[in-house]
């Protein structure tokens, strides 16, 4: 059997949303077992709307969604699906339930009816994973922005699955959280979860496998990181914003400065101006 999360011509429309076109049409992608995709847009373009398909939260007003050949559609499999794809949402603020960090991440795998001694395993893992040991009875009120997000993607990991949606989990963060979960996504990657990270920071891609952009619900660009920053697509149109570095590299090009066509980020700048 495949082993996928796979939408296939998945169409969603919310129920009263009026004349508008639908929050997403037509969208076609798949994420493979340790692959990192990343999902581009606008606000407004559909991604978090594609995040509550993934798990069955919403089912397609048309197409489907399965997740190793398992249609998210069905009630009775439902937790099948639940316990494969792992979703952390867009503000993880509002979804601690736990009065300590240890509680919040069992409280999935509880759900799903882990026994006990396996379930400290799974949190003493899941917390590990994110860097959070030590911190078992904390509680997660007194944690740091940076801290809550990993908290919630060990609550995700503490189920196992094989997927994991993150619906912009660097976008409350500074530079230092950014880059500490950008490095759980690749260590994640690497023991072969498939990813789905969901941002509107360009400069957040650049480690993916692809990369795939939403426009007004529809899928208008996939490919690799480096052809859709320097290939032929209005970016700007698409409301998206070139990483500081590049915008800075365009700068110094306007200003006479000679850099390579490549130079997307602040090192490999350095290296086109004094390498
Ligand atoms: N619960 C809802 N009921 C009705 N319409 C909704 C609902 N949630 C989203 N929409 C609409 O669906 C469209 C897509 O919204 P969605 O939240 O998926 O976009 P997004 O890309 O995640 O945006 P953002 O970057 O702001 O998080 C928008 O037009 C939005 O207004
Ligand atoms: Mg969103």
């Amino acid at each position: 059997m495949y082993r996928m999360l796979e939408f296939s011509g998945v169409s969603y429309d919310y129920p009263g949303h009026g004349t508008d076109q639908p929050a997403l049409t037509d969208m076609t992608c798949s994420i493979g077992q340790g692959e990192i995709v990343a999902l581009l847009g606008a606000n407004g373009s559909g991604k978090s709307t594609l995040v509550r398909l993934s798990n069955g939260i919403l089912v397609p007003s048309a197409g489907t969604v399965r997740v190793d050949g398992i249609p998210t559609d069905d009630d009775e499999l439902i937790w099948e699906v639940r316990s494969r794809v792992g979703v952390v949402f867009q503000n993880p603020d509002n979804q601690i339930v736990g009065t300590v960090v240890e509680e919040e991440v069992a409280f999935g795998p509880e759900n799903l009816g882990v026994k006990r001694n396996e379930l400290r395993s799974r949190v003493d893992e899941a917390l590990a994973a994110v860097g959070l040991t030590g911190l078992e009875r904390r509680e997660p009120h007194l944690l740091s922005g940076g801290q809550k997000q990993r908290l919630a993607i060990a609550g995700a990991l503490a189920m196992r699955p094989g997927y994991l949606v993150l619906d912009e989990p660097t976008s409350m963060l500074d530079p230092a959280g950014r880059s500490d979960v950008l490095g759980i996504i690749d260590r994640l990657r690497d023991s072969g979860t498939g990813i789905l990270h969901v941002t509107h920071h360009l400069a957040d891609t650049l480690g993916a496998d692809r990369v795939l952009v939403l426009h007004k619900g529809r899928l208008v660009y996939e490919g690799l990181p480096d052809e859709l920053l320097f290939g032929a697509l209005d970016l700007t149109a698409l409301g998206l914003r070139l990483p500081a570095a590049m915008r800075f590299a365009e700068e110094l090009r306007r200003q006479g400065v000679t850099l390579t066509a490549r130079a997307r980020d602040a090192s490999s700048i350095g290296e086109a101006l004094w390498g």
